[in-house]
């Protein structure tokens, strides 16, 4: 049963990915960094303008399409995927007790219920969707708009709205990293990157373009580049130190859950996490900056803990052995939202129909994953909700715990990328040699 929901999403995705806010957010990162590169040509600068460059227009869509709990006004705006909702239901709880008005989140499909064309075009399970590691990209595109972009223009991009989503997304993502949900439910909270580490590489990426840049960024920006330093060098470095392993060579490394079952291990991810895990430890802790000479240098932020450096190193002897990417490359990048048994709609909704509007019983029978419409309109008071917590949905009883991803017979589809282990790998090493200690009184 579930294998076959789940191939039918793998044949629907192809439909989908446009829609995504993946596509659009690479394309405005690595546009904006072209185009603030002075030594890219004029010419292709010109060709990008003129093929793909439409940074005002994807924010407005951005924009358009974000989860606004709080406005009633606009239903599709409103609801949520019932699986995030229980992953963040408490926080939402908590700015209703304080008669919250003014708040909104960035989402992961640019589509919304009037937008689809039946059989075409569908978001997943007809419902928006919240992904902390989709939203950390987000802020990135932000990020990177006020660090290479054009002043004018950033003053036509940056309204209100767009600041109430930059900060309230960011206040979100800082509170449930400090929360923990990432150790007790990754799996609803970040539905489509089942990885904390790759969670945490990309916040990190983050806070190295804040940290080097803050002279170019305004009020706002300042105070997420705060956030985003405080929730790096204190949760994903604590997190980095507290899971480091040494095998039996006496080579520091990490591992995630790929390949681990049942008191076995084939570490078949140890090579990518082992990247990861450095890459945010030194994007956390340093700055990047163009020395005397214009060459870039990473430098080490002064009050970094000798252990962090120390781990680096250490780390880096592992990575630079003869033979590191000759073992598993292979990662659990990126997955389907429906993984275990806990990733299913088991979840408490007050919305309940079919795509006509006919409802239907969400208590008993099974999904029906292209016609069903299955969500969390606006924020439901906090005893309604415990009270639903101990019904059945779609007749099963809500399993609030998450036990990992390694079940049996509950296997699920992930993308793996070596090339992404080798390209992550190359740009760890490009950055460890391009280290420059002369700031530390600390011998090498
Ligand atoms: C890149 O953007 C910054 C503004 O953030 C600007 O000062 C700089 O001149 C830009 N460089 C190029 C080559 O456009
Ligand atoms: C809701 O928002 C969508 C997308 O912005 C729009 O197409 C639709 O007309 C809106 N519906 C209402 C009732 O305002
Ligand atoms: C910035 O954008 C404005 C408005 O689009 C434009 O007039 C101006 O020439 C641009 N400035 C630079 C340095 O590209
Ligand atoms: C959300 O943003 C609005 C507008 O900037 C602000 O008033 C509100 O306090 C923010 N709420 C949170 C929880 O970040
Ligand atoms: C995150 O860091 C803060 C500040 O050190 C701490 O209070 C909190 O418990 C940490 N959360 C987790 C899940 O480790
Ligand atoms: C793994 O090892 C523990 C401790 O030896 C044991 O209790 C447990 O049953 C083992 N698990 C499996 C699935 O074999
Ligand atoms: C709506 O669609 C469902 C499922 O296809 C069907 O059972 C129901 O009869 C339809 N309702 C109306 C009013 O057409």
């Amino acid at each position: 049963m579930v294998m076959t929901v789940q191939l039918i999403w793998v044949l629907q995705f192809k439909f989908l990915l446009t829609f995504n806010q993946l596509l659009p957010l690479f394309q405005i990162v690595l546009g904006m960094s072209l185009m603030n590169s002075s030594k890219v040509r004029q010419s292709i600068k010109d060709k990008w303008v003129s093929k793909n460059y439409k940074v005002k227009e994807y924010f407005d869509t951005a924009k358009q399409h974000s989860y606004y709990p709080f406005g009633k006004s606009n239903s599709s705006n409103s609801m949520i995927d019932p699986r995030n909702y229980y992953a963040f239901h408490s926080y939402f709880e908590q700015l209703k007790q304080r008669n919250t008005t003014q708040f909104g989140l960035f989402t992961t499909w640019l589509l919304n219920l009037e937008d689809q064309v039946e059989g075409n075009v569908q978001i997943p399970f007809n419902v928006n969707i919240l992904d902390l590691t989709v939203i950390n990209n987000i802020i990135y595109s932000i990020n990177s708009m006020f660090i290479n972009y054009n002043q004018t223009e950033i003053e036509q991009i940056f309204d209100d709205k767009l600041q109430m989503l930059y900060l309230n997304s960011t206040n979100f993502l800082a509170s449930h990293v400090q929360s923990g949900i990432l150790n007790t439910h990754i799996d609803i909270s970040n539905p489509y990157y089942p990885s904390q580490y790759v969670f945490y590489m990309f916040a990190s990426k983050n806070v190295q373009l804040l940290n080097s840049n803050l002279d170019k960024l305004n009020g706002c920006a300042k105070e997420v580049a705060k956030i985003y330093d405080k929730m790096l060098k204190a949760n994903a470095t604590q997190f980095i130190l507290d899971t480091a392993k040494f095998n039996s060579n006496k080579e520091l490394h990490w591992q995630d859950f790929l390949g681990n079952y049942a008191n076995k291990t084939y570490e078949e991810d140890n090579t990518f996490t082992t990247i990861m895990s450095l890459s945010i430890l030194v994007n956390t802790w340093t700055t990047t900056q163009v020395d005397k000479s214009g060459n870039l240098k990473l430098y080490f932020d002064p009050q970094t803990p000798q252990t962090v450096i120390d781990i680096i190193d250490r780390g880096m002897k592992t990575v630079s052995k003869h033979g590191f990417f000759e073992k598993s490359n292979i990662n659990a990048f990126y997955s389907i939202t429906l993984k275990t048994y806990t990733s299913q709609f088991y979840y408490p909704m007050n919305v309940h129909k079919y795509l006509n509007g006919t409802e239907f019983n969400p208590h008993q029978g099974a999904q029906d994953i292209v016609q069903h419409i299955a969500g969390v309109d606006g924020i439901i008071d906090k005893d309604e909700y415990e009270q639903m917590l101990k019904e059945k949905w779609y007749s099963h009883e809500t399993q609030e715990k998450f036990t990992g991803f390694n079940v049996p017979r509950q296997q699920f589809a992930f993308w793996s990328s070596e090339a992404l282990t080798f390209s992550y790998g190359m740009n760890l090493l490009s950055k460890y040699n391009s280290i420059d200690r002369s700031n530390l009184n600390i011998p090498i």
